[in-house]
């Protein structure tokens, strides 16, 4: 687990070797000024999205969310926030039209309530999730309809007490995983097992579409901020995580 405490201010020159994984903390709860300073930097497809959502909190947490990301992946790439362009594949998983300046950038990004993670590496797949955690979660009723009999009964075999945590170790795990394998509900919530006894290390334990996929894959479990649960799926095991928190620069 990577605590709420380790979360530093990023270096003036940003580095991505290929062999590092870097995650950012952002808050989406910004100023109006901020807001329309980040609205401008959106593409007109991502304004046009905003505009669909029903609840001004909805739209401004999106417009926030984009233009943070845009934001973030610029300080990678030589161009301007603005000049980002996106695609999406079938399953609307966002990649970067071009990379100028980082060779292979591969990024994923992931928001609950009023808080945004986003998730950078180079030439590897990558899915990041985070939860608001609510202790009165119905865990065992979603876990059945939800997870794999594998967790479901491992979730049952946890103290009640440890069962709202095993059940958001669970949900972000397997959220990253499809994140980062990008075919989004395409891929059967139970056709895969991850770990989530509270206390034990993040890891994908099983894939019945290919068993060598669980040594393809690490995990890992993020700590943002109390309240939240968050976790990050990245193909292979060599590298190093650095985490950040967002701040203008
Ligand atoms: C869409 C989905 C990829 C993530 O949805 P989510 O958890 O509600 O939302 P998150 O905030 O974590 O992620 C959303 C972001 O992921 C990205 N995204 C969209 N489709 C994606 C895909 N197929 N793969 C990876 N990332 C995707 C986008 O950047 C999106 O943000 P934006 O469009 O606002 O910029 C998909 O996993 C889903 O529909 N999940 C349903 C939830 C569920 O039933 N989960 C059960 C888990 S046990």
């Amino acid at each position: 687990m990577i605590p709420s405490a380790s979360w530093n201010s990023p270096p003036k020159m940003l580095r991505l070797p290929s062999n590092s994984v870097h995650v950012w903390r952002a808050s989406l709860e910004v100023s109006v000024s901020h807001l329309q300073a980040l609205k401008d930097t959106l593409a007109a497809d991502e304004c046009a999205r905003a505009e669909r959502f029903y609840f001004q909190e909805h739209r401004e947490r999106f417009i926030a969310g984009r233009g943070l990301l845009r934001n973030i992946l610029s300080r990678y790439l030589d161009r301007e926030p603005g000049q980002l362009r996106f695609s999406y594949n079938s399953y609307g998983k966002p990649a970067l039209i071009e990379e100028t300046g980082v060779e292979g950038l591969r990024f994923n990004l992931s928001h609950s309530h009023d808080m945004a993670l986003y998730a950078v590496t180079r030439g590897r797949e990558i899915g990041v999730d985070i939860e608001r955690f609510r202790p009165d979660v119905e865990a065992e009723k979603l876990a059945e309809r939800f997870f794999s009999p594998r967790e479901a009964a491992v979730l049952r075999t946890l103290p009640e007490r440890l069962r709202p945590e095993g059940f958001f170790n669970c949900w972000t795990r397997k959220e990253a995983y499809i994140k980062a394998e990008g075919e989004g509900m395409a891929i059967p919530l139970s056709s895969f097992d991850v770990s989530l006894t509270p206390g034990e290390p993040a890891a994908l334990l099983r894939s019945q579409k290919d068993p060598r996929e669980v040594s393809r894959w690490s995990m890992q479990a993020l700590d943002p901020k109390p309240g939240y649960a968050a976790a990050l799926a990245v193909k292979g095991h060599d590298w190093e995580l650095k985490c950040w928190q967002w701040s203008p620069m």
